[in-house]
């Protein structure tokens, strides 16, 4: 298996070294000239306090311009998100110009995008994560401008560890012991709508992340095809099947960020596993959790385990049908710059993609955790989005659909590991052969 990995982790890189980012340049492409009074359409999220966060950008910049833009608001979910995206730009119409993506989205977006990089100088591009730009590129081009980076955190009630003599877990397995003494401790006293640990369990993309993570932390690997090897999935399925009517409820099954922040900030969980942006939300006024919540980095699984999180985070794109490409591209220069982007941290706890703002005093102040992030940033996982190109969303949704098997006690987790092996190895053939003819065309 180590073979194989390897194969395609060193194509993956051959991939990426034949990158250069160039200086902005017109050659073939449409040259930025802006005129006055242009409407641009584009997609913006509509999670937590995304939409706002957007209109207000892009209010000051149509103010600054004269230019007009209309919001179409895109679904909470990322997975859907897709769906409607694809089905904007496979029809290649020109009625959107501007798309916000998710980090998973570069192999589909490439087709359908501008090169950013002829647009964007290298400075303005070295700002950023150089993760965060890699993860954008395909072949020469940089599909999209990072626009916030995500990573899976642990949330908990301080409160509460301290009032059971509790420390924060290292390991899942210290969480779920220390999540199941607490929620049967305040269930006979009374509080029996305490949850011991939720998490984003709708078979959607969400719960993919937290399936990447969970097999990571428990030492296993996302893509093996020796399914009997793999005993760090094994755990981590292991550990999956014994989460529901434990700690956590049955009711995960249908729970996505928002739901998991809700019950959150209700003050109705130990444990919440979720992204950054909430923390802004459940310290925001009139929370009944203000005060009581710390942190953490994702914990270790097993004993030879490693803390991680998954890499998420979405960037901007334009649409190569947009028949407003120099409006478009100066847009997403406005969105993704450094004074957007600390706002966006400030106001809501989005991550910046753009390093120098984790040093930023008035940003570190409202978000005192970013070291955690930042922490976090340094030992990522990522999904396996670059080795499946364009196939990814079908096998995210596999791997979602199998964790809930799982999670239900449909299949045992030995099981659950061999699928997954079978059913990636199907389409990372797949993927392959075009990766192949890709790296072919670009020398
Ligand atoms: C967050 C992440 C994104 C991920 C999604 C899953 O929005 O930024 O990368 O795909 O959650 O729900």
């Amino acid at each position: 298996m180590h073979r194989i990995l390897a194969g395609i982790l060193g194509l993956f890189f051959m991939i990426q070294s034949t990158i250069a980012i160039e200086e902005p340049t017109t050659g073939g492409a449409p040259t930025p000239q802006l005129s006055a009074s242009i409407s641009l359409k584009m997609t913006c999220r509509a999670k937590g306090q995304e939409l706002e966060l957007c209109k207000n950008a892009v209010q000051e910049w149509e103010k600054k311009t004269g230019n007009t833009v209309e919001i179409i608001p895109l679904p909470q979910s990322s997975s859907e998100s897709y769906a409607l995206t694809q089905q904007l730009l496979s029809t290649q119409s020109s009625d959107v110009d501007v798309f916000q993506a998710d980090v998973t989205w570069s192999s589909f977006l490439h087709v359908h995008v501008v090169p950013l990089n002829r647009y964007f100088s290298k400075t303005e591009l070295s700002e950023h994560f150089p993760a965060t730009i890699k993860n954008n590129i395909i072949g020469n081009d940089l599909v999209a401008i990072p626009w916030y980076t995500d990573v899976d955190l642990l949330f908990y009630r301080k409160d509460l560890l301290e009032k059971y003599g509790e420390r924060p877990p290292t390991s899942w397995e210290e969480l779920a012991r220390i999540a199941q003494k607490i929620q049967d401790a305040e269930h006979a006293a009374g509080n029996e709508r305490l949850l011991g640990y939720v998490f984003r369990g709708k078979s959607y993309e969400g719960l993919t992340c937290h399936v990447v993570e969970w097999i990571d932390a428990f030492g296993g690997e996302i893509i093996n095809p020796n399914a009997t090897e793999n005993t760090g999935a094994r755990e981590a399925f292991t550990f999956c099947s014994k989460l529901l009517s434990t700690i956590s409820p049955v009711g995960i099954l249908t729970y996505t960020e928002e739901e998991v922040r809700g019950v959150f900030q209700l003050g109705d969980a130990v444990f919440a596993h979720n992204w950054p942006y909430m923390w802004a939300l459940v310290h925001s006024e009139g929370s009944p959790v203000i005060g009581k919540v710390g942190i953490m980095v994702l914990p270790k699984g097993g004993e030879s385990g490693k803390p991680t999180s998954v890499l998420g985070g979405w960037g901007l794109c334009v649409s190569k049908y947009s028949k407003n490409q120099a409006a478009a591209i100066d847009l997403v220069r406005w969105l993704t710059r450094a004074e957007e982007q600390q706002k966006r941290a400030i106001q809501s706890s989005y991550c910046p993609t753009i390093m120098a703002l984790y040093k930023d005093p008035d940003v570190l102040a409202k978000n005192p955790f970013f070291e955690e992030v930042f922490q976090a940033l340094q030992t990522v996982v990522l999904r396996p989005a670059a080795y499946l190109g364009r196939f990814y969303p079908q096998v995210s949704t596999i791997i979602s659909n199998l964790a809930q098997d799982v999670l239900l006690k449909k299949i045992p987790p030995q099981e659950a590991v061999e699928r997954l092996s079978k059913e990636i190895a199907i389409f990372q053939k797949r993927a392959l052969k075009k990766e192949e003819i890709k790296v072919e065309s670009a020398e």
